[in-house]
């Protein structure tokens, strides 16, 4: 199970914007308010999610510590062969965080993702490049449904899921964010994720090279 949004961004909002005596942690009848009050919440939040996203990945080139990534162990949607970040050593990674049932956003990262693998085929001596889509929904994410979806995308994406604690860990490990969007959707199969819109270049070694955010 993904764990539910937590009220972070809406108590900032509040906090921000009038009241400063509003500090304690506001509980869910306080965000049907702020729902109610502000039709742009959702534009704020987007706005506010692509800061933190681009803030994150600042702070890591400009310290230069490549403290992204890690060791991570997940199932191959494939043939069902566990695969780990070792299985990719002496190869470039492309890998990207996501979920099948994204409307658009996903979809959309995936067919870069194809071109970018195409350019690199045009252009001679380029490296070898293996692109990886991991799995943030493994609830919905079954093995069966990951090789449905692979069908639309370029045949050299492999998509990778685990057990619940297993995606967490990969996105953990790359600073991957996600959480239900629509809590009252939760309760059914029906939902949508928010999450980290990223694609992360590891190196031969394993090594976290560079990130490409939405806009690259
Ligand atoms: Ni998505």
């Amino acid at each position: 199970m993904l764990r539910r949004a937590r009220p972070l961004l809406p108590r900032r909002a509040l906090a921000s914007s009038n009241s400063p005596r509003i500090k304690a942690p506001i509980g869910w009848g306080g965000l049907a308010l702020v729902g109610a009050a502000g039709g742009g919440l959702a534009v704020y939040y987007n706005v506010e999610k692509e800061k933190r996203q681009t803030a994150a990945a600042k702070k890591q080139t400009t310290y230069g510590v490549p403290s992204l990534g890690g060791p991570w162990t997940l199932v191959d949607s494939a043939d069902g062969s566990v695969v780990t970040d070792a299985s990719f050593r002496g190869d470039y990674v492309l890998m990207y965080f996501g979920f099948s049932k994204c409307p658009d956003i996903c979809p959309a990262e995936l067919v870069k993702m194809g071109e970018v693998l195409a350019r690199l085929d045009a252009k001679a001596g380029s490296p070898r490049v293996k692109p990886l889509f991991v799995s943030l929904d493994p609830r919905r994410d079954s093995l069966r449904q990951l090789r449905h979806y692979a069908a639309d995308y370029d045949a050299r994406v492999r998509f990778l899921v685990g057990t619940p604690a297993q995606c967490r860990a990969a996105a953990k490990a790359y600073r991957v964010y996600s959480s239900v969007a629509d809590e009252d959707a939760n309760a059914d199969d029906d939902y949508l994720l928010d999450h980290s819109i990223v694609l992360y270049l590891v190196g031969p070694d394993g090594a976290f090279l560079d990130f490409f955010t939405q806009s690259t």
